[in-house]
């Protein structure tokens, strides 16, 4: 197929363009390099510096792309609470005008990269996909918002969609002499700052609150290999039906805490990674942990790499090589 891979100079685009290419696929990335890194983009893809505001320049009715795959937004969830509108101008407004382009050039297919984040606090556990969507951050909404919109569209103009919810992702790429990983900065995701302190670049953790309601006191996520998020892409192409919007959420099933991955941490890198409880974080909820039961039986979706050790373990090789 050819795919117009958005946000692939990014973390999880530039990994899952990796494995399309390597199953064959021709890839055209298209970044604006907002966050990503041109370094990042698969060597044999084609780039094309630009915003998807202008998809349209590339998206061209003769252009043959048989499907997009739409990584590019923004992503912290905590900067989403303190300017608002960045996330509903890049997630929205600008994702929005990439619909356009994507119906006026009949382009068949679009996986797009969803959240955890739409759910809000969970009331039942594991989270499915039926489950009530409440989000407690305009991150979360602004993805929840272009989730309806695909639904919509895939109803009135028979695209074929899905929405991949994704819970935390780790780890990097790591085969053939390629190293995919990590490299947001600010970093605000708990591995890679853990990370960090184990090559001397920050003097210690910190660990939002330990009176939640889980066995060791600290809040329990759900963690994803990247190489296994980027696989689900892969199925979710195959399974891209005309007039249907699918969504999957997708993570191992089981969490870890937050303590837990620290102690991994530890163990992998050999640090002593000195963490301090600090207070709860607004919104945090205690337990985030995904029903991927769905993925599972439509997609065949396996996770390979469920364990911290493989995910911390493939964080540090690549940290060790492109960051440190
Ligand atoms: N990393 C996670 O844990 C996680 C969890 C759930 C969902 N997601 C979703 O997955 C997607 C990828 O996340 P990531 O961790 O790879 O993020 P990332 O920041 O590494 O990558 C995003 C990429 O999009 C590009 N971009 C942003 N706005 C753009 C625009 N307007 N036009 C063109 N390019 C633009 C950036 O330059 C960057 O390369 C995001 O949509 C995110 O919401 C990520």
């Amino acid at each position: 197929m050819k795919l117009l891979v958005t946000g692939g100079a990014g973390y999880v685009g530039s990994v899952t363009s990796r494995l399309l290419l390597d199953a064959g696929h021709e890839v055209v990335v298209l970044d604006n390099l907002s966050t990503g890194v041109r370094a990042a983009v698969a060597p044999d893809a084609t780039f094309v510096e630009k915003d998807i505001r202008d998809a349209a320049e590339v998206l061209t009715p003769g252009a043959g792309f048989d499907a997009v795959l739409h990584f590019a937004g923004l992503i912290a969830a905590g900067e989403s609470m303190v300017r608002p509108e960045l996330y509903w101008h890049d997630n929205v407004v600008k994702s929005l005008a990439l619909l356009d382009a994507i119906r006026a050039a009949r382009v068949p297919r679009v996986i797009f990269s969803s959240t955890a984040a739409v759910y809000g606090n969970p009331v039942e556990l594991p989270i499915t996909e039926s489950a009530a969507k409440a989000p407690t951050n305009t991150y979360g909404a602004t993805k929840l918002t272009f989730d309806h919109a695909l639904t919509s569209e895939a109803h009135a103009h028979k695209l074929a969609a899905v929405s991949l919810r994704y819970f935390n992702v780790a780890g990097a790429y790591i085969r053939d002499g390629h190293e995919i990983g990590e490299r947001h900065s600010p970093e605000t995701h708990l591995i890679p700052i853990a990370l960090q302190v184990a090559a001397g670049k920050r003097d210690k953790l910190q660990l939002f609150g330990d009176d939640y309601p889980t066995d060791d006191g600290t809040c329990v996520r759900d963690y994803i290999h990247v190489e296994d998020l980027a696989r689900a892409h892969l199925l979710a192409l195959g399974a891209a039906t005309p007039g249907e919007h699918r969504i999957y959420n997708l993570g191992n099933g089981h969490g870890f805490s937050n303590k837990q991955v620290v102690e991994v941490a530890r163990e992998v890198t050999g640090a002593a990674l000195p963490a301090e409880i600090g207070p709860r974080r607004e919104g945090d909820p205690a337990t985030l942990v995904a029903s991927s039961a769905k993925a599972r039986a439509e997609l065949g979706w396996v996770p390979q790499k469920p364990t911290l050790q493989a995910m911390i373990g493939d964080a540090w090789t690549f940290y060790r090589a492109h960051v440190a």
